[in-house]
C-alpha cells in the first residue's frame, strides 16, 4: 500500500476527516472513481488541487451500475497501484469502500433520474444510470465535498449528474473536466486494457468518425445522415457492432438534426472484448 496516502474505508471515518478540514476553512474537492486509473482520473485530481486546498478520490467498482452480461466480474481492480498513482498526483485521501458499507443488508433505494438517463447508454444499458445516479448521490452525501469533478467522456453521466444535484439539492458544484486521449485521439479508458493490439490499432476510428459528424454539422449536413456514414465507417474498420452514433443538444442531450445550438456528438461501439465510448462538442459558428 502506498506510503503516505491515506486511507479510509467507513463512511463514519471519510465524514470525519472531510468535517476536519471543513472545519479549517479548507476546501475540499471530490473525485469519484471505479478505480483502475489512468490519466483521465489523474487529470481529475489535478484540477481538483486548482480548485481546492484538498482532494479525496474514491474508489468503488459499483456493481449496481453493471448489467448481468457485463464486465462486472472481469473490471480491473488494482487497489495498491491506484493508490500510488492517487499519491504521486498529490491526492490526500483515498475512500475505498467494501460492497457491505455502500449497500448493507437491507438497502432497498434507487435514484433514478428521467429524461437524459434515456436512450444512448441508457437504451443500451438497462438500468446503468440508476446504478450510477444511486451510487454517485451516497458518494456525495458521504464525502460532503465543496465539488465534486467527474469526466466529459461520459458525457451523458456528467449530464445526469447534474441533473440530479440540481433535483436533489444537494450542496456540491460539479465540475467538468475535458476527456484525456492518446496522441492517435482515442479516449483514455480503463476498459482500453481490454484491447487486443490488433484492436487497439482500430479504436482511434471511434474519434475519427465522430470529428466527421461535427465537421459535417458545421457544413450545414443533416445529423442523421452523418451518424449513419459514422455508423458504417465504423464497422468497416473492425467494429463489432455499434450501439448508437448521435449528435444531440449539450446542454441537455434533446435530438438535434442541425447545428443550431452547441451539440455533443456521441458513440459507443463494440471492438473485440470492449465496449469503447466517446463523445466531442460541436458548436454552432
Ligand atoms: O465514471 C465512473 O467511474 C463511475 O460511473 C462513477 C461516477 C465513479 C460511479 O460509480
Amino acid at each position: 500500500m502506498a506510503d503516505s496516502l491515506d486511507i479510509v474505508r467507513s463512511v463514519a471515518d471519510l465524514r470525519s476527516r472531510v468535517q476536519y478540514w471543513r472545519d479549517q476553512g479548507l476546501r475540499v474537492a471530490f473525485v469519484p472513481t471505479m478505480g483502475a486509473l489512468h490519466d483521465g482520473h489523474l487529470s481529475l485530481v489535478r484540477a481538483g488541487l486548482e480548485l481546492a486546498d484538498r482532494v479525496v478520490a474514491s474508489v468503488f467498482v459499483n456493481p449496481t451500475q453493471f448489467g448481468p452480461n457485463e464486465d462486472f466480474s472481469r473490471y480491473p481492480r488494482q487497489e495498491e497501484r491506484d493508490a500510488a498513482l492517487l499519491d504521486g498526483a498529490g491526492c490526500h485521501l483515498l475512500f475505498a469502500p467494501t460492497v457491505a458499507e455502500m449497500y448493507p443488508a437491507g438497502f432497498a433505494t434507487k435514484v433514478s433520474v428521467t429524461g437524459v438517463s434515456e436512450g444512448l447508454c441508457g437504451g443500451a444499458r438497462p438500468g446503468h444510470f440508476d446504478g450510477v445516479a444511486t451510487v454517485v448521490t451516497k458518494l456525495l452525501l458521504q464525502a460532503q465535498a465543496h465539488l465534486a469533478l467527474f469526466g466529459e467522456k461520459d458525457w451523458q453521466q456528467l449530464t445526469v449528474i447534474r441533473r440530479l444535484v440540481r433535483d436533489l439539492d444537494i450542496p456540491v458544484d460539479v465540475v467538468g473536466v475535458p476527456t484525456v486521449r492518446e496522441a492517435d485521439g482515442l479516449a483514455l479508458s480503463s476498459r482500453n486494457a481490454y484491447l487486443s493490439d490488433g484492436d487497439r490499432k482500430i479504436a482511434p476510428a471511434l474519434h475519427r468518425a465522430l470529428q466527421a459528424v461535427a465537421a459535417g454539422l458545421r457544413e450545414g449536413k443533416s445529423a442523421s445522415e452523418l451518424c449513419h456514414r459514422a455508423a458504417a465507417d465504423l464497422l468497416a474498420a473492425g467494429f463489432l457492432s455499434v450501439d448508437y452514433v448521435e449528435a444531440r443538444a449539450a446542454a441537455d442531450l434533446t435530438p438535434l438534426d442541425r447545428l443550431d445550438r452547441p451539440a455533443r456528438i456521441l458513440a459507443a461501439a463494440r471492438l473485440g472484448g470492449a465496449r469503447l465510448i466517446d463523445n466531442i462538442a460541436a458548436d454552432p459558428a
